[in-house]
């Protein structure tokens, strides 16, 4: 089974990552028995990722450390064991402190990643299929369950430099789509890898859905990236701006999840019916969001 990863790397040099992928052994060997190993562990996380952000400016091999290094955050957070851990540790306020630092720099770190990638796949031509039938898979699950076709209006919140989803939901249904992002950087990006895969005609970028109110009130599905903290306040926003028929589909991680993901109160959200879906080992949870209202219209 081709193991979880939110960047799913490019072949690389070999030395480079076995240096990284001992180290991380060494971690793995690592026996957490008190919170003060936990609390280790995620502050050593941290720093190396730090670290390998300023070895990815520098050196030509440092995304691919940095990428695997991610991989092993991925790795981290659906381990079983680290999952009994939390339960033990994870509400203590010393290791929620650490696990929101240690997000924000995964994030920091994501974000990175996914513009160096894009700017070399669409300056040196890397293999772009690659990507696509890697995570098709995951994605085609999710695409299944908010049943996307031709017809769909797709709005992307938080889709960044390398939106594998969006890129695949376009090319597979030719749906059209639109992607938004707070970071210029990751627009700018993520506009020229839709050009050179020749999806500008489908697919387009634009730093906020609210200045698309003819195509926000017609959309048929919105994703919420898991990076994107204000889950809530969209929800909210969106409530009143799209059809009632609207799937919204929000990807979040709670708990150890939370390590790399922003978390969302489920219980909280008494306005939407909800229907989850389920995968194991999945780096991020998936709930799919219809109005109370509209599920109610169904029923009849
Ligand atoms: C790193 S990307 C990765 C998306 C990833 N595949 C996921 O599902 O989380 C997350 C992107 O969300 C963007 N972002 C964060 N908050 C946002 C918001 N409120 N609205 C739009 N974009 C946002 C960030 O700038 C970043 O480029």
């Amino acid at each position: 089974m081709k193991k979880q990863s939110y960047i799913d790397p490019h072949p690389s040099s070999y030395n480079s990552r076995l240096v990284v992928e001992m180290k991380m052994e060494m971690m793995e060997g690592l026996r957490i028995v008190d919170f003060k190993d936990l609390l280790n562990v995620l502050n050593s996380l941290e720093d190396e990722l730090k670290q390998l952000m300023i070895t990815a400016l520098n050196a030509p091999e440092g995304l691919e450390l940095l990428g695997t290094k991610l991989d092993y955050l991925c790795e981290f957070i659906v381990s079983e064991e680290n999952e009994k851990l939390w339960r033990q540790w994870g509400d203590r306020e010393d290791v929620i402190q650490c696990t929101k630092r240690l997000r924000a720099t995964s994030d920091e770190a994501l974000c990175m990643v996914e513009k160096m990638r894009a700017l070399r796949v669409y300056t040196e031509e890397w293999d772009m299929d690659l990507y696509l039938s890697l995570l098709s898979a995951s994605v085609n699950e999710e695409r299944h369950y908010a049943q996307i076709d031709g017809t769909s209006k797709v709005l992307f919140i938080g889709a960044g430099a390398f939106p594998l989803s969006a890129f695949i939901i376009a090319k597979e249904t030719c749906a059209e789509v639109v992607c938004t992002d707070i970071d210029h950087e990751a627009i700018y990006h993520g506009e020229k890898l839709a050009q050179f895969l020749g999806l500008q005609k489908i697919l387009h970028y634009s730093d906020s859905h609210l200045r698309h109110p003819e195509f926000l009130a017609a959309t048929t599905h919105v994703f919420i990236a898991s990076l994107v903290a204000e889950k809530k306040e969209l929800l909210e926003e969106l409530k009143s701006k799209v059809p009632p028929n609207c799937k919204i589909i929000v990807r979040y991680g709670n708990g150890l999840k939370s390590v790399f993901n922003y978390p969302l109160e489920i219980s909280l959200l008494k306005e939407w019916q909800v229907k989850s879906i389920k995968r194991d080992n999945c780096i991020y949870d998936t709930i799919i969001l219809q109005p109370h209202k509209m599920a109610a219209v169904k029923a009849t």
